[in-house]
């Protein structure tokens, strides 16, 4: 019988690839048979994780997901070199101003926030459909937040570009239904990755609190639930959020 959660013959482009959640994912992916095509804003975490999966230097590529000409540019450099595009795993983010009341965000803060996190996410589904679409097949994932479900106080620019998220999949996903593509999101609640290096002690103590099996996530486990949805396995579920928690959020 055919595993459908099997990647052989599949290109999948994960964007950022370089660290935590994108990174275990791009190792989940190998391991399933995927040629990945890894991207991230960091050179020299991209280094690292070629050399960590014995990538080739046309597996990966620097790109800023904020800057929207080149999320262009990447993905039709993809296409010319593959001439496919099966799934896009979006794990670029940033997690913003923690611990500051709204009145104390400034603009540039929250733009910034936005452009990475929602306006990226935006930018790439964009670039990628055509192509999907063409194919009669594709699979998109993007990796949102429990902040976009429940909102974590102190954190409005975050809280806002992942609920945009959730609002964005669960729209596309119904425009795209009758075409082979499905797009998903999933939403960790904290996981262990460089990315809390920047978030306050305050703030990781909160969220901690709030879930049930009273640890913080790995992200190989959150990998797991993202290569499900990336995988032709998931041909029934369009427009949701997988909830990745421990519990946290059971809806
Ligand atoms: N770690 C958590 O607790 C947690 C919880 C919920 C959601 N998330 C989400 O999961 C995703 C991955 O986070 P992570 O914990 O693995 O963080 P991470 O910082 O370990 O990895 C994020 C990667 O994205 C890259 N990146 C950042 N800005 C970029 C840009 N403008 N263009 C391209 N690449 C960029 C970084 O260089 C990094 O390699 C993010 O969207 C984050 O919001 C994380």
């Amino acid at each position: 019988m055919v595993d459908k959660r099997d990647f052989a013959g599949q290109v999948v482009v994960v964007v950022g690839a370089g660290n935590g959640i994108g990174r275990a994912t791009v190792g989940l992916l190998k391991e399933r048979g995927a040629r990945v095509i890894a991207f991230d804003n960091n050179g020299e975490a991209l280094k690292a994780l070629r050399a960590e999966f014995s990538l080739d230097e046309t597996q990966i590529s620097t790109l800023d997901v904020s800057d929207e000409e080149q999320v262009r540019e990447s993905i039709a450099q993809v296409l010319a070199q593959e001439k496919r595009i099966d799934a896009l795993v979006n794990s670029a983010g940033m997690t913003g101003p923690t611990n500051r009341k709204l009145e104390e965000v400034l603009w540039s803060e929250f733009e910034k926030t936005l452009r990475v996190n929602l306006f990226g996410a935006i930018w790439l589904t964009q670039q990628v459909l055509p192509i999907m679409k063409a194919q009669k097949y594709g699979r998109i994932v993007h990796v949102t937040s429990i902040a976009g479900k429940e909102g974590n106080p102190g954190m409005a620019p975050y809280n806002t570009s992942k609920s945009g998220m959730i609002g964005f999949v669960k729209g596309i996903a119904k425009e795209v239904a009758p075409e082979g593509i499905t797009i998903n999101a999933v939403a960790p609640a904290v996981i262990r990755t460089p990315m809390n290096a920047e978030t306050s002690e305050e703030t990781l103590k909160y969220m901690i609190a709030r879930i049930p099996m009273g640890r913080v996530g790995e992200a190989e486990e959150v990998a797991e639930t993202i290569c499900f949805a990336a995988s032709r396995a998931c041909s029934f579920t369009t427009g949701f959020t997988f909830d990745t928690s421990g519990g946290r959020a059971t809806y």
